[in-house]
């Protein structure tokens, strides 16, 4: 049948509303609830005896990638490696024998992450892929298939299949660490919960929608627009950037809070916005210094929080927008609403074509 918009002006904007259960319907064949343990499907391989992984993808996956790094390093304490794919190849990566290679890709046929899986498999890696499509070549020739439950994603510039794939990427590295003897059965229970809260949190976090929209129309003008974020948030902030410029054309950028400071402060004036993304947590207060840096130079500050001083921390920024109070590990999920609804309702301002941007494609399989 015929995918419809129902009720919603745009695929995007419907896409970006089914997360919650998009989310909980991938995170249902990731989560055994009863037994509150992470269970991947049936993989004939002992994932213990993993030592190194690469990930590797392109953009909106390839963000998700980075955020992956974040958890299984933290969570599995395994070494991750993350590349582009239009990169990966062409500098000879070293791959050493227990290697897992992992691919992230909505569409599982995107020309260059294609060609790094088989420049993997050749080179003795064991193959696993984050795909949406689970037709598609990529989960052919993989021997770990990790599907997403996104459903089929219209919209070019990709939303609920990034929020599914960190759903999937979360539970993966839940379920590296407990193999690795690096989560006790207590952990894995407290990380099964966290996950299980995501759509609740993401529902929250879309209740801001009209607040948005309304605050869309003081981004709309800019030229130029700068994220920021730290940590597992980082590639939020360039998600973020990226989204804005695939639908509103605007120049934005996406930075790592505390490297503003190495460049991008030079750009800051009355007519930058700049939006931070700051959880609550051990981050919080060196990203709010970064902030009031943006503020001392003119800046106009979008901050997006849960932390208890949020309204304190917003004083004299252009808009606060509150953000359910999660755990740190499921923030990168929660914080992709804001960004996508905000990108999405500085394009509506704009009148560009939302679905179809300019240039643009849904599925490139060329390299
Ligand atoms: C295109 C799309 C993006 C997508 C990227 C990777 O550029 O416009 O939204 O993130 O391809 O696609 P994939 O299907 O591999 O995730």
């Amino acid at each position: 049948a015929a995918i419809e918009k129902g009720n919603y002006r745009h695929f995007m904007q419907k896409e970006i509303f089914e997360q919650p259960v998009v989310v909980a319907q991938t995170l249902r064949s990731y989560l055994r609830r009863v037994e509150q343990t992470v269970a991947l499907p049936q993989i004939d391989f002992d994932l213990a005896s993993i030592n190194r992984v690469t990930i590797v993808a392109c953009g909106t996956s390839f963000y998700a990638a980075m955020v992956a790094k974040y958890w299984f390093e933290q969570f599995a304490r395994l070494p991750v490696d993350i590349d582009v794919a239009s990169e990966f190849r062409y500098r000879d990566p070293v791959l050493e024998e227990g290697g897992l290679s992992l691919f992230i890709s909505q569409s599982g046929e995107t020309a260059d992450t294609l060609a790094a899986l088989r420049h993997c498999k050749a080179a003795g890696q064991t193959i696993a892929v984050v795909v949406n499509v689970p037709t598609s070549t990529m989960a052919r020739e993989a021997d770990l298939l990790l599907p997403t439950h996104a459903g089929p994603e219209i919209g070019v510039a990709s939303t609920k299949a990034f929020t599914c794939q960190l759903a999937v990427l979360a539970a993966l590295a839940a379920h590296l660490a407990v193999k690795r003897g690096r989560m006790n059965r207590a952990e894995e229970a407290a990380i099964v919960e966290h996950l299980v809260e995501v759509p609740a949190a993401l529902n929250a976090a879309l209740a801001h929608d009209e607040e948005i929209a309304a605050m869309a129309h003081l981004i709309a003008p800019a030229r130029d627009v700068l994220y920021l974020g730290r940590g597992a948030d980082y590639p939020l902030a360039l998600e973020g950037a990226l989204k804005l410029k695939e639908i509103s054309y605007i120049h934005a950028e996406g930075y790592a809070s505390g490297e503003m400071k190495h460049g991008p402060i030079a750009l800051i004036d009355e007519l930058v916005p700049v939006i931070v993304l700051a959880p609550s947590g051990p981050l919080f207060e060196k990203t709010v210094s970064n902030m009031q840096e943006v503020r001392a130079r003119g800046g106009k500050v979008v901050l997006i929080s849960d932390a208890e001083g949020i309204a304190e921390a917003g004083e004299g920024c252009l808009a606060t927008i509150e953000m359910p109070k999660v755990h740190p590990l499921i923030a990168p999920l929660v914080y992709a609403v804001p960004v996508q609804l905000l990108a999405y309702h500085v394009a509506v301002a704009k009148g560009t074509d939302v679905d179809q941007p300019r240039n643009l494609a849904k599925s490139v399989t060329v390299e």
